[in-house]
């Protein structure tokens, strides 16, 4: 049996100015989108942009459904639309806020487990790492690829 470490790097901003021009026009899409987002079940409103190699910046919001499991999360509304609109152009980067209660959350919004899955087949099919901007009002939190978020991936 042997032990492996498997570091992930992750940069802390206190706050939306200490990122750069590129990645505060890609955070300002998702919390403009925000508001968009169809969530009357959870009252928690996702919003998800996408900026493409491009340089088209797409953006998504979570919609919720009565028959609960057939809602999506904002991240996957935003790839799945990036890639239909764009087929062959790659991810950049990926910011994504929540808003909850009347203001956007203190913490982060970290993509759960599912669209981690969809993002990481994207960064595997252009074969370019794809940023996550997940934003917070106490702090923002900034992975420079996927596989920081699903270090140990399916495939086949
Ligand atoms: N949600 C997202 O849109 N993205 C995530 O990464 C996590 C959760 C949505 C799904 C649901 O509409 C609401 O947030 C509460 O879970």
């Amino acid at each position: 049996m042997e032990k492996i470490t498997i570091n992930v790097d992750v940069s802390q901003y206190k706050n939306e100015t200490e990122l750069n021009q590129e990645d505060q026009k890609v955070l300002e899409a998702s919390l403009k989108a925000a508001k968009n987002a169809y969530a009357p079940y959870s009252g928690f409103f996702v919003g998800a942009a996408v900026l493409l190699e491009n340089g088209e910046i797409v953006t998504g919001t979570n919609q919720e459904n009565a028959a609960y499991p057939s809602g999506l999360c904002a991240e996957r509304v935003a790839i799945f639309y990036a890639n239909s609109k764009y087929p062959d152009v790659a991810l950049k980067t990926i910011a994504i806020c929540a808003y909850h209660n009347g203001q956007f959350t203190k913490s982060p919004t970290p993509p759960c487990g599912s669209c981690r899955q969809v993002m990481i087949e994207a960064e595997t099919r252009f074969e370019k790492p794809i940023k996550v901007i997940m934003y917070g009002q106490d702090k923002i939190l900034v992975v420079d690829n996927i596989k920081s978020l699903l270090p140990i991936a399916f495939s086949f």
